[in-house]
């Protein structure tokens, strides 16, 4: 959802803000631009259409000079991707910024800064927040001002990073709404959407709060202001990852590498919560322990791969910790007239923490009042999500690169059932129930790396899935998400036309497609819906149908013509969600390189969608 680097340094700042970029091009890719401040105290720019490569090359043959620059990589919101849209944007020479989010009244806006004489040449909001602070500029001569009053005047959502020729020691952020960190250096300082964009010059962080604006000078020196532009104080955090989570090591893409990460970013989502047989309690927190002992019903929002973990969850909450749960996409839930009953608990689930939908569910729940709490599944220690909740379950699936998600999603599902077992222990004690899904958990990275090694053979079968334009995922309860999910993986990195069904739903209308040209790929663990789904498959098989099988190495399910069963080990059924989830994340990967499409980037899609 466009990436933003900025860099004050004593050496030669080009080279740290295009590695930013090639490091933020997971958040947007259809444009770049770089705007650099010469030692003569000129800014100079350089914008180019498609990847950050594109930039790399004209940069190649005429480099940006200077010790101070902010850089973007663009997904377009307002106007095409080409090269008049892209940012930097300036007014005039002198005052370059970059930009991430949308400005909501930035017709209003144009039209007052038109009537004063500023002249517009893109299509993009970014250029009025230009000539609005270049106007402030003018007032006062300062650059912080004029961003702390032109700040005042936007609606909507910003991360900004601006320079100006007048100040040639400083680079001034701001952010309400989409992220902006602050890296540390020694005698330098560098400003980005993700630390990810940093790392190869340092590892300690300050995350900018909600309407701070943040002054970066020549040797290394940070002052943050707070909204009402008081000075505040903002702790520096160290990154714990490694710079190595953001390469990819010997793997062909990171979606690939991701996958394989699997057993291992489960385990250490595991890791410190697993007591004797039950979930330990201070998992959630100190106090987490007695709120979850009132919780009557359970709100669950998240958006895209996050939400179809909420579904899954709602199965294994209503059935484990006998709670109502509902699960809602935010950007539904957020302008209904929900209603609230008694005693629930608000959940918001999000690899990032910085969906814009997702923030603004959360805080219409807390407008609105009459929740419990809320809790926040997260990926990102420090996101605004995490900040904003009143509790929170750190998922620990490192930097997610690829932007179709993989690991996040199942540690989002190993997260999610901790916090169900932990819902049942405070009302029932420990049972052998918990003691088996625990055991189960504590097998799961095991598990995990046995469902991996059907790799070869799904590489084998997504043949069959590379010349077809559609196909459909059938599952049955839990299985129905985990199909969902199959689905999406296929359409967003294939861009095969995939949908999925709830199995028994298939003769309800889905039938009618089915012929010779429409997989059918189907989830099918040894639980107690499996008859069911079988008599489904027949359906299927009876419309000529080609049926490909994820199925349990114990279920009856012979191979014929036009029907392929892929074995997967025995699973307690309580984890099968997750173990089923591998080998569609592994076909809807094979089936991409097959096509040749862009696997970690797909086109017209972005990791971190922080606008609206
Ligand atoms: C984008 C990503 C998805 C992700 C969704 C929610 O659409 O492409 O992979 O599931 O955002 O993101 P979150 O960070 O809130 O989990």
């Amino acid at each position: 959802m466009c990436g933003i680097v900025g860099a004050v340094a004593s050496r030669q700042v080009q080279g740290i803000l295009l590695e930013g970029l090639k490091r933020l091009e997971y958040r947007g890719y259809d444009s770049a631009g770089m705007s650099v401040l010469s030692d003569e105290g000129r800014l100079n720019r350089q914008r180019a259409v498609g990847k950050v490569v594109a930039l790399e090359e004209k940069l190649e043959t005429a480099a940006l000079k200077g010790h101070l620059g902010i850089a973007h990589t663009r997904w377009a919101t307002h106007g095409r991707p080409t090269e008049q849209n892209a940012h930097p944007h300036q007014s005039g020479e002198s005052l370059a910024v970059v930009h991430n989010g949308i400005i909501e009244n930035y017709e209003t806006l144009k039209a007052e800064l038109e009537a004063q004489g500023y002249v517009f040449t893109s299509e993009t909001d970014t250029e009025v927040v230009a000539h609005l602070l270049a106007r402030e500029y003018n007032k006062s001569q300062d650059l912080l001002s004029a961003v702390q009053s032109a700040v005042i005047m936007l609606k909507g959502a910003y991360a900004i990073a601006v320079a100006h020729v007048g100040q040639p020691d400083q680079i001034i952020g701001a952010r309400k709404g989409s992220p902006l960190v602050v890296g540390a250096g020694i005698g330098e300082a560098f400003l980005a959407s993700d630390p990810l964009a940093l790392l190869q010059v340092t590892d300690r962080f300050i995350y900018l709060q909600e309407g701070d604006v943040v002054r970066l000078s020549q040797e290394g020196m940070i002052e943050v202001f707070d909204y009402e532009g008081q000075s505040a104080e903002r702790a520096i955090t160290v990154f714990e990852h490694g710079d190595g989570a953001i390469s990819k090591g010997n793997y062909r893409h990171f979606m690939l590498k991701e996958i394989h990460e699997q057993a291992q970013v489960v385990a250490a989502t595991l890791e410190g919560r697993l007591g004797e047989g039950h979930v330990l309690p201070r998992a959630f927190g100190a106090d987490a322990e007695a709120l979850l002992d009132r919780v009557k019903h359970i709100q669950i929002v998240a958006c895209g791969t996050s939400y179809h973990a909420g579904m899954v969850a709602r199965y294994w909450i209503e059935k484990l910790a006998g709670l109502p749960t509902q699960v809602e996409v935010a950007s539904e839930y957020r302008y209904r007239d929900v209603v609230v009953p008694d005693g629930t608990l608000f959940v918001t689930l999000s690899q990032s923490g910085e969906t814009a939908d997702t923030l603004a569910a959360l805080r219409y729940a807390a407008d609105k009042g009459g929740y419990l709490a809320s809790l926040a599944i997260c990926n990102v220690p420090g996101s605004t999500l995490v900040r904003e909740s009143d509790l929170s379950l750190m998922t620990q699936a490192g930097p997610e690169i690829g932007v179709a998600s993989t690991k996040a999603f199942t540690t989002q599902l190993v997260a999610m059932m901790l916090f169900t077992l932990a819902l049942r222990r405070v009302r029932q004690g420990d049972d052998p129930i918990q003691h088996q899904i625990v055991n189960a958990l504590r097998q799961l990275p095991q598990s995990i790396q046995q469902g991996l090694a059907l790799d070869g053979a799904i590489e084998k079968l997504s043949s069959a899935f590379a010349e077809k334009h559609h196909a459909l995922f059938l599952g049955r309860g839990t299985m129905f998400p985990i199909a969902l999910e199959g689905a999406l993986k296929l359409k967003e990195i294939s861009y095969i036309h995939a949908e999925a069904y709830p199995a028994g739903e298939l003769k309800h209308g889905p039938l009618a497609l089915v012929d010779s040209e429409m997989p059918v790929i189907a989830v099918a663990p040894n639980d107690e819906l499996l008859e069911k789904l079988k008599a489904n498959l027949q359906e299927v098989r009876a419309r000529g149908g080609e049926l490909f099988v994820f199925a349990d190495e114990n279920v009856s399910l012979a191979e014929s013509e036009g029907v392929h069963v892929l074995r997967l080990p025995a699973i307690d059924e309580y984890i099968a969600p997750i173990i089923y989830t591998l080998p569609l994340q592994l076909l809807s990967y094979h089936v991409a390189v097959l096509k040749g499409t862009d696997v970690d980037q797909p086109r017209n899609l972005a990791k971190s969608v922080t606008v609206e």
